[in-house]
């Protein structure tokens, strides 16, 4: 999903470095979990429905308080599902998210110097996502090693940088680190300062305990073992293809097909997604099976003037055979003249297209009520989001009157919270 490190770039606040040497052995890592029995959503839903508007979307929310909680695959878990709260695209995030009642799971998919497919948001994201740049060894080997924030004679303040890869180190070398919330300190003069950054609505409480970054094979196994569904992302690749000579995107788009095949599991169970067209049309060529319901992931109608062209784009996807789009949140709805939030342009074409939707990511924003009204993810709707419980309402026009099939969250009982209102399964 698109990279929100806008966001980090935008957080300057100072950080206390009062953690202790944290204890890096881990203990638990292993915890099996195979199924979870209980659903259970926590405080949050309620504690938003509670800041909603009053009106008949939150007396109807208010009125599902003592549902029963269960699983729904409208409910998906973006990097987990506890991404808000726990280091995204590990084992405790997916656990979270799923005891939040995430049907569906995903890990991005990227590979090592030693091509394994590792789940990361990206490719090069290890100096955010890890605490890569705080031991030495491997800090040395990062595409661009840290660089502290330095202060020039005139006041201006450089601030300070990284670029870590996957394809910089071999699995091995990976399976040392410890995943931790995504974010940086840009005035970072020591490595351990730029591990910090996370910003306040978020927290660093679940992040010391040395979560291990995930191969593709291990959060397969952990996701079959909780009866759950896949939606592996086909990362697009921050180096050149073919990597070390003859590794094609081909042979990554079908690496990761593969290593889902081995484990035995059925296509109907997984979603693959990507935003590389190319990567869709081979999977609908070469594997039929996970091609008829692969996700096109767009993200083509970002840049100012653009949008008309992506909703346009629409009618050649379907022709071409993909069944299902994946448009972030604000290319789905926007405002009528009344205040209203309505379908977009985009969701009226796809409908007409009988093109499937799903979108994301919610619980990515923030607080709404802050004066930033959402940011990126509320930005067409911007004008009517000015509160905590409104992320209620774009819901609720994306389930009715879009007709989504499902929404990522980085805080899966939010989504799982209206499914579970409104039937959803
Ligand atoms: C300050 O110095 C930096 C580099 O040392 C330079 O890039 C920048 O343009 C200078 N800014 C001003 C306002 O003079
Ligand atoms: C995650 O869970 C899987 C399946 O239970 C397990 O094999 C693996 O070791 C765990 N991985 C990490 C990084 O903790
Ligand atoms: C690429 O070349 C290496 C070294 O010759 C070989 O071991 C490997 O199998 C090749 N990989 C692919 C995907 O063809
Ligand atoms: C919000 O923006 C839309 C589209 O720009 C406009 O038509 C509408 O009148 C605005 N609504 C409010 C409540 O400001």
């Amino acid at each position: 999903m698109a990279t929100v490190q806008k966001l980090a770039l935008l957080y300057f606040g100072v950080i206390a470095a009062l953690a202790a040497p944290s204890d890096r052995n881990n203990k638990n890592n292993n915890a099996k979990v195979s199924s979870i029995k209980r659903i259970s959503l926590g405080p949050r839903p309620y504690w938003l429905v509670d800041q909603m508007d009053e009106g008949p979307l939150k007396q109807k929310l208010a009125a599902c308080s003592d549902k029963e909680p269960r699983r729904s695959d409208w409910s998906i878990g973006h990097r987990g599902g506890g991404t808000l709260q726990f280091p995204e695209h590990t084992n405790e995030s997916v656990i979270a998210g799923s005891r939040m009642g995430a049907g569906i799971q995903e890990c991005d998919v990227t590979f090592t110097k030693d091509k394994q497919l590792v789940c990361r948001h990206a490719q090069c994201d290890l100096h955010t996502t890890t605490n890569v740049v705080a031991i030495p060894e491997l800090n040395a080997k990062c595409t661009v090693p840290f660089r502290p924030a330095t202060s020039s004679s005139n006041g201006t303040v450089i601030i300070a940088t990284a670029k870590c890869c996957t394809s910089d180190f071999s699995l091995d070398e990976i399976k040392q680190l410890c995943a931790k919330m995504d974010a940086f300190n840009p005035r970072a003069t020591t490595p351990e300062e730029y591990l910090e950054g996370t910003a306040l609505w978020r927290t660093d409480l679940y992040a010391k305990a040395c979560s291990r970054v995930p191969t593709l094979k291990e959060h397969i196994a952990l996701v079959d073992g909780l009866g759950l569904k896949f939606t592996p992302e086909l990362k697009t690749p921050d180096v050149p293809m073919p990597y070390q000579g003859n590794y094609t995107q081909a042979h990554f788009a079908q690496q990761m097909i593969d290593e889902f095949k081995a484990a035995g599991i059925k296509p109907e169970r997984v979603w693959a997604q990507s935003f590389l067209y190319d990567d869709v049309l081979y999977w609908l060529e070469a594997e039929p099976k996970f091609g008829k319901q692969a996700v096109l992931l767009d993200e083509s109608g970002d840049e100012p003037g653009t949008f008309p062209t992506a909703v346009a784009s629409l009618k050649k996807y379907a022709a071409a055979g993909v069944k299902i789009v994946a448009p972030p949140l604000p290319y789905l709805v926007t405002v009528d003249n009344r205040g209203k939030i309505v379908p977009s342009a985009y969701a009226i074409e796809a409908k007409r297209l009988r093109l499937k939707i799903i979108t994301w990511s919610l619980e990515r924003s923030g607080w709404l009520g802050d004066g930033t009204a959402g940011g990126y993810y509320f930005a067409s709707i911007a004008n009517v989001t000015n509160g905590e419980g409104d992320v209620y309402n774009l819901l609720h026009v994306l389930a009715q009157d879009v007709g989504v099939i499902g929404v990522f969250s980085d805080w899966s009982a939010t989504v799982t919270y209206y499914a579970n209102c409104f039937g959803l399964k």
